[in-house]
């Protein structure tokens, strides 16, 4: 794979052929809805989202990453170019946006520690709401914000898209701001709330729940986790493609996009552990209070897909577990 570097961008060359097993979208942008590739900006791009993304773009898409660091973290997905970006500096949003035009923005860039942004609030807010508002206000094409199942408080989950918004910590309030900032800056705007997203790829080094939750149980130790907080756990490989899906569709508006099962902590990590056939018994059953978390969780949480049936389906636990088994890095030393 080769590099061309520029002071600002890194472009690698293409590829041959088809990247990814997407038949059915590559037929749909081509059968007269598409004449050509539209241009789509990936913002948080070596995230776990951005990742899945750029993954399941590449093939119908022309597609630009961009995220903190100087070069692409996945380099190895295929052929996209890529260009550092740092969301809060807007000056260098409004360049790259003129530079590329893109006919799409997915902005999946965010702070996303939801205990830090109790202890970091300015910082979630400069990258969360004048973020997302930088990426607004550059944006000329369709923009759509990732949001979250945080902006309910969990008294009275699962959620509709239309239901009262009432945020229990820092993290949910700057996502629902930054909503707000979308909506206000931008006409064609999706906003996609998803919940409790887990994915894997080698330069993924930062554990979500699930790659924690596997690597506890493979060693055989026991691990602690909430019966109380109930939420749609969501392989990130799934919500891209229903992502794209969304997109194929030119919808505008709120929608919900989580994982099919609405399941507690604690019941989803038996489900990975009878998945991997790890021992079920090292789950021990405890309340988010015994964790000790800094920032409150919503507990009767999850979200409700009506809307979003309309159009596409998420997968169930069982499906998504499935996907991720083939991503997962196995062989890694245990960490
Ligand atoms: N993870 C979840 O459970 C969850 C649940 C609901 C909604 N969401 C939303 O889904 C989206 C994707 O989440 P994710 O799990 O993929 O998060 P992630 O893995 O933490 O990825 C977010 C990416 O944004 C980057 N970023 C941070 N500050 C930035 C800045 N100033 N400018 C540009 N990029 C910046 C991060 O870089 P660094 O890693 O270097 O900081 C990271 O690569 C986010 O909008 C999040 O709020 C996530």
């Amino acid at each position: 794979m080769r590099f061309f570097a520029s002071a600002d961008f890194m472009v690698q060359s293409r590829p041959s052929g088809l990247i990814g097993n997407r038949k059915h979208k590559q037929y749909y942008w081509t059968k007269g809805v598409r004449a050509h590739m539209e241009s789509i900006l990936i913002t948080g791009s070596n995230g776990v989202l951005g990742t899945k993304l750029i993954q399941a773009a590449i093939g119908n898409f022309d597609v630009i990453a961009t995220d903190l660091q100087a070069a692409p973290l996945n380099a190895c997905l295929g052929s996209f170019t890529y260009a550092s970006m740092d969301v809060t500096d807007e000056h260098q949003v409004e360049g790259i946006f003129q530079k590329f035009s893109p006919a799409i923005v997915i902005h999946a860039g965010a702070y996303t520690d939801v205990d830090g942004a109790e202890k970091n609030r300015d910082l979630c807010y400069s990258i969360n709401v004048t973020g997302t508002q930088n990426v607004a206000k550059a944006c000329k094409g369709k923009l759509v914000y990732i949001s979250t199942d945080y902006v309910f408080d969990g008294t009275a989950g699962p959620y509709g898209e239309e239901d009262p918004i009432h945020t229990l910590g820092w993290y949910g309030e700057t996502k629902y701001q930054g909503e707000q900032v979308v909506l206000n800056y931008t006409e064609k705007a999706l906003i996609c709330r998803t919940s409790t997203l887990y994915g894997f790829a080698p330069h993924i080094t930062r554990y979500n729940f699930v790659g924690w939750l596997i690597r506890q149980l493979e060693q055989c130790k026991p691990v602690k986790v909430a019966t109380d907080q109930y939420v749609n756990h969501t392989a990130a490989d799934d919500l891209a493609r229903v992502l794209l899906d969304l997109l194929a569709f030119g919808l505008d508006g709120v929608f919900h996009a989580a994982g099919e099962d609405r399941l507690s902590r604690f019941e989803f990590a038996l489900r990975v552990a009878d998945f991997f056939n790890f021992d079920r018994s090292l789950i021990l059953p405890v309340t988010c209070a015994e964790l000790g978390w800094t920032a409150l969780r919503p507990l009767q949480g999850g979200l409700l897909m009506d809307k979003l049936h309309g159009y596409a389906h998420m997968m169930d636990t069982s499906r998504q577990l499935e996907v991720i088994k083939k991503t997962f890095p196995w062989s890694d030393p245990i960490a």
